[in-house]
């Protein structure tokens, strides 16, 4: 039985979804049909088609009461939108429903693993939110809640859990038929960590162990936790909140965390070897993956940041729009992305420019544009005298560029939106250490209608950013000071 607050939500976002025309939204990535977005949940494949379900507040571009909403593709870019999949209407959920995880059962039904929040009143006579593992089971449009929800509350924490801090499961299923989830908690002291449970039939769970622990050095609560074999190591995605930047990792504030180490799966053991932020950028957090049929592991995160995303205007019709879906792969114990391979059928016009050596300010013919798929190999022009700085910039006109850095002597990347539309005195830059060897780099950069990935070194470092430039300005500029020698490979993408 569908409530009224789900009917009301699929009316509301029906009527008002359709006014939103497709130029006010981005080409390929996925906006919120109405309102206000954040993270991708229950990202599985299902069906024959993928499907995303995400945070959701259909009402206003702000955060509010959390519903699911619910997207599918064949493709990974060319997304539907379906009615939305869950509202807060339950006593354990009415004051969201927060993110989590989708599996398919063996009977085929999908197996929604969400988070239901509730407040109650404290002892204290304060009113604070209880956070539980609630399912929600159907066909792949409608879902059922389960009866005896919540599968997953209290009394299924360690000791000293918080049970107001305890959220965002993702379930995957291991070879020989049961489940296990990671969900995201903190102690009573706010130190993260995250909690592995166990499932016969992805009901009934029982608490098997923290499989991993903060122990104070990456942030404080961690959210959003993702866990997965791949390339031979053991991959654990989280995003913490609160982080003290270290170097030149974990700038965002609310930011993320790769850990890669070995897993033994009899003993339900992580240990961790290495460490690293997932982007680099400015706008990324809370990323989820999805085992696709091919055996890729298939990554997409929210493109935004927690401590800009209430700035804009409430006339605006949505906000928030996810990244690019990221093929992941482990080098070295490092996490590589790229964008997923499903993006060159949509590359256009090709433009080709080899061997370009300059030292100031030049265009190269037909290359501009707005959604464009375009790779950047640098080396220096003079390889006694390695170029000190090299420039691209986009987005550009008189008033607005943006700008991708590099200064081989450090060997630090630098994107800056300073001029990209935004009028609020945010943070604009972002600067990270990549790795170069004498001014040689390759740069492959994403441009869509408001959102800039740059992919360092076939994907050792990602920077993603969103950008409020007039669309209008769609010119691409480059500069050395010293001598650059580029090659440019560029391609117009087209959203049919
Ligand atoms: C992360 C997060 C999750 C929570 C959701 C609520 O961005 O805070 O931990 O489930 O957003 O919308």
């Amino acid at each position: 039985m569908t409530s009224q607050t789900l009917r009301d939500a699929r009316k509301y976002e029906e009527a008002m979804g359709n006014k939103i025309k497709k130029e006010q939204r981005p080409g390929f990535h996925l906006s919120a049909r109405v309102g206000w977005m954040n993270d991708p949940n229950g990202f599985s494949f299902h069906n024959g088609e993928y499907h995303l379900f995400h945070q959701y507040y259909p009402y206003d571009s702000h955060w509010g009461s959390m519903h699911w909403a619910h997207v599918v593709s064949d493709d990974l870019l060319h997304w539907r939108y379906l009615p939305a999949a869950l509202a807060p209407d339950a006593e354990y959920d009415r004051d969201g429903c927060f993110s989590g995880s989708a599996i398919t059962l063996p009977d085929g039904r999908q197996l929604l693993l969400y988070t239901g929040v509730a407040k109650e009143s404290q002892p204290d006579g304060s009113m604070r939110d209880i956070q539980t593992q609630c399912i929600a089971v159907g066909d792949g449009t409608d879902y059922e809640k389960y009866p005896e929800n919540p599968v997953i509350d209290r009394n299924l924490l360690p000791e000293d859990g918080s049970k107001y801090d305890f959220r965002d499961p993702k379930v995957w299923q291991k070879a020989d038929g049961s489940y296990r989830c990671v969900v995201g908690n903190c102690t009573g002291e706010g130190d993260g960590r995250i909690l592995l449970y166990s499932s016969r039939d992805c009901i009934h769970w029982k608490y098997e162990k923290i499989l991993a622990a903060n122990e104070k050095r990456f942030g404080r609560m961690w959210e959003c936790p993702d866990f997965f074999m791949l390339d031979g190591k053991a991959v654990l995605l989280v995003s913490p909140q609160d982080m003290l930047p270290q170097g030149f990792e974990y700038h965002n504030g609310n930011g993320t965390l790769c850990l890669t180490g070995t897993y033994d799966e009899e003993t339900d053991t992580f240990i961790e070897e290495k460490n690293q932020a997932i982007d680099y950028g400015i706008d990324f957090y809370a990323p989820q993956t999805v085992l696709a049929p091919d055996g890729r592991r298939i990554m997409i995160g929210w493109m935004q940041n927690w401590d800009t995303c209430n700035l804009h205007s409430p006339e605006q019709p949505w906000f928030g729009q996810m990244s690019l879906p990221r093929e992941l792969s482990v080098k070295n114990g490092r996490l590589y992305q790229q964008p997923v391979r499903e993006l060159e059928a949509l590359r256009g016009e090709k433009v080709v420019h080899e061997n370009v050596t300059f030292t100031d300010v030049i265009r190269l013919d037909s290359v501009k544009g707005r959604k464009v798929d375009m790779e950047l190999l640098l080396r220096p022009g003079d390889e006694q005298n390695i170029y000190k700085k090299f420039a691209v910039r986009f987005a550009q006109d008189e008033n607005y560029h943006t700008a991708v850095s590099f200064r081989p002597y450090e060997s630090i990347l630098k994107i800056d939106r300073k001029f990209s539309g935004s009028r609020r005195a945010i943070i604009h830059q972002r600067r990270s250490l990549v790795n170069s060897g004498n001014g040689r780099i390759k740069l492959r950069i994403i441009l869509d209608s408001f959102s800039a990935e740059i992919f360092v070194n076939d994907g050792e470092h990602v920077l993603s950013a969103t950008l409020y430039t007039d669309l209008s300005a769609d010119g691409i500029s480059f500069f050395a000071d010293g001598q650059v020698t580029m090659d440019v490979v560029k391609y117009d993408l087209v959203m049919e």
